[in-house]
């Protein structure tokens, strides 16, 4: 069971929503410390242990700053997300580009910035040379095709778009290496939002067999292997979040019987995680604007799936909290709407809550990863400001929000 607290007392939630406009995404700075500090604490074993935090989970630069100040990387896909990084303060290898279908120019930015380039497909060697020189250190995206299952979100790896198939791997390193790299990395991201501890462990022993196929049949030695991201989170308060203790136990068993008496000690072990680090830690805060009752009760807020797309996209369950009437009854079945036109801008179907009326505060839970990154502007819906909750219980404006002038800025006529 994981608790589905707010970040705030009840008073100081519903102040924060009368004194800014709603809704608006808050971020709690502990919540996401203490986490990232949590994750690094589990896999002290690594020498040089370091999550590149997937600067797509949640772009914007004080939160950046934030998993920079706590040792973390940071995995960018592409160009305005290198620059966000670099202006977050990440240099040089600190950064890996994690891209696919990738345009030359982000090839080259990458590389004048000494980010670690990920390469997603074996042909991307010849893009990249197109632009320009092989770099020192090289990795590549791993696609175990048939022999991994992956999951629901990310898919079948079978009919996955992403990486270097089983076959390719050896080919794609040799040809590397012909053109100038000297050290070496390995990448995978078979999973996504994945609760299940045993499946992260046997994404370690894959890469490990393949790191140890690649010394065996090429003497080429991985200096580390990026398990990506996709560590899940508990959405459903009956979820359970991974054990990272367990998880990081059972990998360096692995480690110790794989890899320790070979000649790939010592082998990093790094993750890309966005969603574990800062999902549990935002809300998007918002008011209830209609009650209406059809066929169903419907609860419009002033939020919509421009801010959230997560429930619309993948009927993705979020916790909701009326704020201040955590203790009633849950005996009234709403759908919690938002105001776009499309009937599955909801938040919530057929959900249990107390009794809603006007003006009521809704908190939308875990919202701190892919979550105001994935807004958009459709029906002329403005995205909504983020503010940062900080330690020392003040609120600081990080992004402001869309205005009409913001909509129209790009227009020309
Ligand atoms: C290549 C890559 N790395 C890392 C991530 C981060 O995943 P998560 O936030 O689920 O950990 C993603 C998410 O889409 C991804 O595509």
């Amino acid at each position: 069971m994981s608790s589905k607290r707010l970040p705030l007392s009840d008073e100081k939630m519903i102040q924060l929503a009368m004194d800014y406009p709603t809704p608006f995404h808050l971020y709690d700075e502990r919540g996401i410390r203490e986490n990232a500090q949590a994750f690094k604490r589990a896999f002290g074993w690594v020498d040089g242990f370091k999550n590149y935090f997937a600067v797509k989970a949640c772009p914007n630069p004080s939160i950046l700053k934030i998993v920079r100040e706590e040792g973390f990387g940071a995995d960018c896909s592409s160009l305005p997300e290198l620059i966000m990084a670099q202006q977050a303060g990440f240099r040089g290898e600190e950064i890996m580009f994690t891209s696919n279908d990738t345009p030359p120019e982000e090839f080259k930015a990458a590389s004048d910035m000494g980010a670690v380039l990920n390469l997603d497909d074996i042909t991307h060697i010849d893009a990249l040379m197109e632009v320009a020189a092989m770099p020192e250190l090289i990795s590549f995206r791993y696609n175990p095709g048939p022999d991994r299952t992956g999951n629901a979100i990310i898919g079948n790896p079978v009919e996955a778009k992403y990486g270097v198939t089983t076959e390719q791997l050896i080919p794609a390193y040799l040809k590397a290496k012909e053109l100038g790299a000297k050290r070496f990395a390995l990448h995978t991201m078979v999973a996504s939002n994945e609760l299940e501890g045993s499946y992260i462990v046997e994404t370690a022993r894959m890469l490990f067999t393949q790191a140890l196929r690649i010394w065996e049949e090429t003497q080429i030695k991985i200096e580390f292997i990026n398990m990506g991201g996709g560590i899940g989170i508990p959405y459903r308060p009956e979820d359970k979040a991974i054990d990272l203790e367990v998880v990081s136990r059972e990998i360096k068993r692995l480690y110790d019987e794989m890899i320790a008496s070979t000649p790939l000690a010592p082998l990093r072990v790094v993750f890309e995680c966005g969603r574990m680090v800062t999902g549990p830690f935002g809300y998007l805060v918002s008011k209830v604007r209609h009650i209406s009752e059809k066929y169903k009760m419907y609860v419009g807020l002033d939020a919509s799936m421009a801010n959230l797309m997560r429930p619309a996209l993948y009927g993705a369950y979020h916790h909701i909290t009326v704020v201040g009437k955590e203790d009633l009854p849950k005996d009234h079945l709403y759908d919690v709407t938002g105001s776009l036109c499309e009937n599955n801008d909801k938040f919530a179907i057929d959900r249990q809550l107390p009794l809603i009326e006007k003006g009521d505060v809704v908190v939308i839970h875990d919202t701190g990863a892919h979550g105001y990154a994935m807004g958009f502007n459709y029906n002329g819906k403005l995205r909504s400001a983020e503010y940062l909750l900080k330690e020392d219980g003040s609120t600081a404006m990080i992004r402001r929000a869309e205005t009409v002038d913001d909509y129209f800025a790009t227009l020309k006529f």
